[in-house]
C-alpha cells in the first residue's frame, strides 16, 4: 500500500489548476445508459471511482473509452445488472439504477455497503423508484427493480437527514423517460445535480427546477446521444483553499466555480481567511491571524459535509474554541483521532466535534480512512512542523486527481512511497 510522506511547515504558493467533479461525473457517466447513442464527458478527473464506474458501465454491456479526461460511453446493449462485487465496492455505483429501470425496465444491483461515514441507506431512492410504478425486491444482498413501464409521479424524498444527492439523481434519470410528469419534492440542490439535469436537457429530457428544491420532469420517448464538460469540483478547490490557509501561504485557485463555494467562503473569510475572486480564479490567503469559528454542515446551500473534515484541520491552528457539527452523516469524525495524534486537542460530543485550536501540530504517522478525512490529514500535515505520514491512501485516490503532483507544484514537501 502506497503512502504520503509530507514534510511540513511550506508555506503553499503559487496556482493550481482545478480538476473535473467527480461527483458531478458519476451520475453523468450513468446518465449515458439512457440513450443507445454515443454520449461525450470531458474534463472526468482521472480517479479510481470514475475508472470504477468505467468498469461498471462496461460490465453492463456498453462500449466505454477514457481517455485525456474525455469519456466516450455508448450503450447500445444493455444487462439489467451490474457485477456484484464492482457495485458494492463504490457507493456512487447506485445512481446506474435509475437510468437501467428507465431503459430496460428492469434494475439489479448489490445493496451498496455502509461506509465508514454511516450507514448511507438507499430506502429514498427506492421510495421514488416505488412512487413512478417499479417493484422492489430485496434479497440475497441485491435489490431488485422491475416495472411494466414507469409512470410520472409526485414525491417527496426528504429523509431523516434532508434531502438526498444521489436519491434525487436516481429519480431525475428513471423519471427522464416515464410516462406523464414527475414532481421531485425536497429535492438534493448540489451543483452536481444541476450539472446532471444540464446534460440530460442536452439529451432532450425536460428538466426544469433543478438546484432548487422542487424538481418537475417531464418524460419523453426517448433520449439522444449529448456532448458535455462537466463542472469543476468544488470539494477539491475547497480542499486546496483551506491548505493555502493551513500553511499560511498564497494560492490561486483556477477553474474553481465560485457560486458553488460561496458557504466555504463566507466561513473561511468569518476566520480571517481573504479570498479574492479574479475572473474565474480564487486568490486565497490568511488575513492575519486565525480566528475560532463554528460550524455546522447542511445540504446545499449550506456548510458541505465534504469539506468538514479539511475545516477541521484548519480550525486545529486558530486559536480558542471552534465548534464542528456534522448534521449529513452519522459518523463522519473519524479524522479527530488520526489529528490528535498530530497534537490537536478535539473533543466529540454527540454530532459536534469541539475544536480547542492554536497548539502547534508536530508530524507523525497517521492513517487515511474515508476519502475526505485523509484530505484533512494531508493538510494538517502540511502545517505541522516535521514529517508525517499519512499511510492508506488509495482513499485519497478515490477522489483527488494528482493530489501529490499538484501540492509539489504549490512548493510542499510531499512524495507517495510504498508503506
Ligand atoms: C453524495 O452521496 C456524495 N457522493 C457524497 O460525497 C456527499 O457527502 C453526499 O452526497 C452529501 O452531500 C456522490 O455524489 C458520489 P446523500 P449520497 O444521499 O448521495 C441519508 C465524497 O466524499 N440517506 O445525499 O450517497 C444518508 O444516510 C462523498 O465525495 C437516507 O437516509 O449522500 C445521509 O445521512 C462522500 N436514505 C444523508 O441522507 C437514502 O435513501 C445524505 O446522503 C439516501 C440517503
Amino acid at each position: 500500500m502506497e503512502s504520503f510522506l509530507i514534510k511540513g511547515g511550506s508555506p503553499l504558493r503559487g496556482t493550481v489548476e482545478i480538476s473535473g467533479s467527480k461527483n458531478a461525473s458519476l451520475p453523468i457517466m450513468a446518465a449515458a445508459l439512457l440513450t443507445r447513442e454515443t454520449c461525450v464527458i470531458r474534463r472526468v478527473p482521472d480517479l479510481s471511482d470514475t475508472r470504477f464506474m468505467v468498469q461498471i458501465l462496461q460490465s453492463l454491456g456498453a462500449e466505454v473509452k477514457f481517455a485525456q479526461g474525455a469519456v466516450t460511453i455508448r450503450a447500445e446493449k444493455l444487462k439489467p445488472h451490474a457485477d456484484y462485487e464492482l457495485v458494492r465496492k463504490m457507493r456512487g455505483s447506485i445512481c446506474i439504477m435509475g437510468p437501467l429501470l428507465a431503459r430496460l425496465q428492469r434494475a439489479r444491483v448489490s445493496l451498496p455497503g455502509g461506509c465508514i461515514i454511516g450507514a448511507r441507506p438507499i430506502n429514498l431512492h427506492l421510495k421514488g423508484f416505488d412512487a413512478l410504478g417499479a417493484k422492489i425486491q430485496i434479497q440475497g444482498g441485491y435489490v431488485d427493480a422491475k416495472a411494466t413501464g414507469l409512470i410520472g409521479a409526485t414525491m417527496f424524498l426528504g429523509g431523516r437527514s434532508g434531502s438526498t444527492v444521489l436519491g434525487t439523481v436516481n429519480v431525475m434519470m428513471a423519471a427522464a423517460l416515464a410516462k406523464g410528469v414527475t414532481v421531485i419534492e425536497s429535492a438534493a440542490c448540489e451543483p452536481e445535480v444541476v450539472d446532471l439535469a444540464n446534460f440530460l436537457n442536452a439529451m432532450g429530457a425536460k428538466i426544469s427546477g433543478a438546484g432548487s428544491p422542487t424538481v418537475t420532469v417531464t418524460g419523453v420517448e426517448r433520449l439522444r446521444g449529448a456532448d458535455h464538460e462537466v463542472i469543476p469540483d468544488r470539494i477539491e478547490a475547497a480542499t486546496f483553499m483551506i491548505a493555502a490557509a493551513a500553511t499560511n501561504g498564497e494560492v490561486t485557485i483556477q477553474n474553481a466555480q465560485p457560486d458553488h463555494l460561496r458557504a466555504v467562503i463566507d466561513k473561511l473569510s468569518e476566520a480571517n481567511v481573504s479570498v479574492k475572486r479574479s475572473g474565474a480564479s480564487l486568490i486565497v490567503k490568511r488575513g492575519g491571524r486565525l480566528k475560532s469559528v463554528d460550524v455546522t454542515t447542511l445540504p446545499h446551500s449550506g456548510f458541505p459535509t465534504d469539506v468538514q473534515a479539511q475545516m477541521m484541520a484548519l480550525l486545529v491552528l486558530a486559536p480558542g474554541i471552534s465548534i464542528i457539527t456534522e448534521r449529513i452523516f452519522e459518523s463522519r469524525f473519524m479524522h479527530v483521532s488520526e489529528l490528535a495524534r498530530l497534537g490537536a486537542d478535539i473533543e466529540i460530543e454527540g454530532p459536534s466535534a469541539i475544536v480547542k485550536g492554536g497548539k502547534p501540530l508536530s508530524g507523525a504517522p497517521v492513517m487515511a480512512s474515508d476519502l475526505r478525512a485523509s484530505a484533512a490529514l494531508v493538510i494538517a500535515g502540511l502545517a505541522a512542523k516535521g514529517t508525517t505520514q499519512v499511510n492508506r491512501i488509495y482513499h485519497l485516490d478515490r477522489g483527488y486527481e494528482k493530489m501529490d503532483r499538484k501540492l509539489r507544484l504549490l512548493g510542499a514537501h510531499i512524495r507517495r512511497v510504498q508503506e
